[in-house]
């Protein structure tokens, strides 16, 4: 394993995973292969700009033409899928995309991974397991019950993965990441959203009671993670990567606001998310004994993260631009009216 191609590898965790690939194993060639959508950003890979092991291509993970002439040009001898469209809230107003990618466009790079014979690692989500009731906690083999268009892509190109190890023995792995936080994360997603939003002392939109349980992690833990998978994982497996700690949302906004040194006034109760899933809870055991195991406590996460946004404004005020304004109307207009 030497020529990486990152599809997506200029959004959040996969821009975390390329910075930390580079820095890691410095005989690697990563390519970033990304179709710039709206959360893809460029800035996030500022630090590797002129390293000249890291290459940018781009380009969409539907466009099979395009896949198959940057594994050729680069001579990709590994594939770990990042690209997706990423957020429950946007896949409820318009799902359309949602589908292209995760459910077409991990065919296509399947399609080019068998055609080269290509490693194959896709990033997946707790989702996938949908809502786990009080008591449990899912583990690797449990059926896959999406309740969100976001969930349903994820979980659909879950099983095609699978699909393609069985039927033609491409060597994959999967794994099953919690909530992440930590630098370059869009501020759609509550962390972002709400720390910025409390730097400008505007109202934090918490969906319905606020006590739906997430396991927020660091993304920094949750690459090291994915790297142990690639290189130690047995091929055709599926890893849960989690904290196994859970977080209510309330508990999660008052670290959040005290990190800012906000008052917790700022909690606007809002109408709750379409089918929001109250909880996620992943058993951890197997990537435990893997080897890893996280650095980071959730509320050192949240912390950690809440003080990066407050030291890099340059970073988030850009993102917060005209197009991020109209889709915060369309999601929280009404909701911070009443
Ligand atoms: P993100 O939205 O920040 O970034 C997604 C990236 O994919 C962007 O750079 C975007 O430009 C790119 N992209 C989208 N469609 C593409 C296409 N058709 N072709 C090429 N590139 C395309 O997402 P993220 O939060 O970094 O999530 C990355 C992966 O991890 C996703 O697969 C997501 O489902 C999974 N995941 C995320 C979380 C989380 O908490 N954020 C948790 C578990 C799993
Ligand atoms: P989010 O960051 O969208 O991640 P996911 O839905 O993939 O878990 O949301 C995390 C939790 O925060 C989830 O329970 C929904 C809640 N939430 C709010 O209460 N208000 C918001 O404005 C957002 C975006 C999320």
């Amino acid at each position: 394993m030497k020529n990486l191609m990152v599809t997506g590898g200029a959004g959040f965790i996969g821009a975390n995973f390329v910075l930390q690939t580079l820095h890691k194993y410095p005989d690697y060639q990563v390519i970033v292969y990304d179709k710039l959508t709206y959360a893809g950003n460029t800035d996030n890979l500022l630090d590797v700009a002129n390293n000249p092991h890291y290459h940018f291509v781009h380009g969409d993970i539907c466009d099979a033409a395009a896949v198959e002439k940057a594994i050729v040009n680069y001579g990709i001898d590994t594939i770990v899928n990042f690209a997706a469209e990423t957020h429950v809230d946007r896949s409820i107003l318009n799902p359309d995309a949602f589908v292209q990618t995760s459910v077409y466009g991990t065919y296509v790079l399947l399609e080019a991974a068998k055609k080269h014979g290509l490693r194959y690692h896709q990033i997946s989500t707790d989702e996938v397991y949908g809502d786990i009731p009080e008591g449990y906690s899912s583990v690797e083999d449990d059926p896959l019950r999406p309740r969100s268009p976001y969930a349903a892509s994820k979980a659909s190109a879950d099983l095609m993965v699978q699909a393609y190890h069985i039927t033609y023995g491409l060597p994959i792995t999967i794994s099953r990441g919690s909530n992440n936080i930590g630098p370059y994360q869009y501020p759609e997603k509550v962390v972002p959203l709400f720390t910025t939003n409390a730097m400008d002392g505007k109202p934090l939109p918490l969906y319905g009671d606020g006590r739906q349980k997430r396991e927020y992690q660091f993304v920094g833990d949750h690459c090291e993670a994915i790297d142990l998978v690639l290189h130690k994982g047995t091929i055709g497996e599926v890893y849960n990567i989690g904290t196994g700690v859970e977080f209510e949302n309330v508990e999660m906004v008052e670290i959040l606001l005290d990190t800012v040194g906000r008052s917790h006034d700022l909690i606007k109760h809002v109408t709750d998310r379409a089918g929001h899933d109250r909880r996620y809870s992943l058993n951890i055991g197997k990537i435990l004994r893997l080897g890893w195991e996280p650095e980071h406590t959730p509320e050192d996460a949240v912390r950690k993260t809440v003080r990066w946004y407050m030291d890099n404004e340059w970073w988030w005020r850009k993102v917060r631009d005209q197009d991020f304004d109209k889709y915060y109307e369309k999601q929280y207009g009404e909701r911070l009216k009443s």
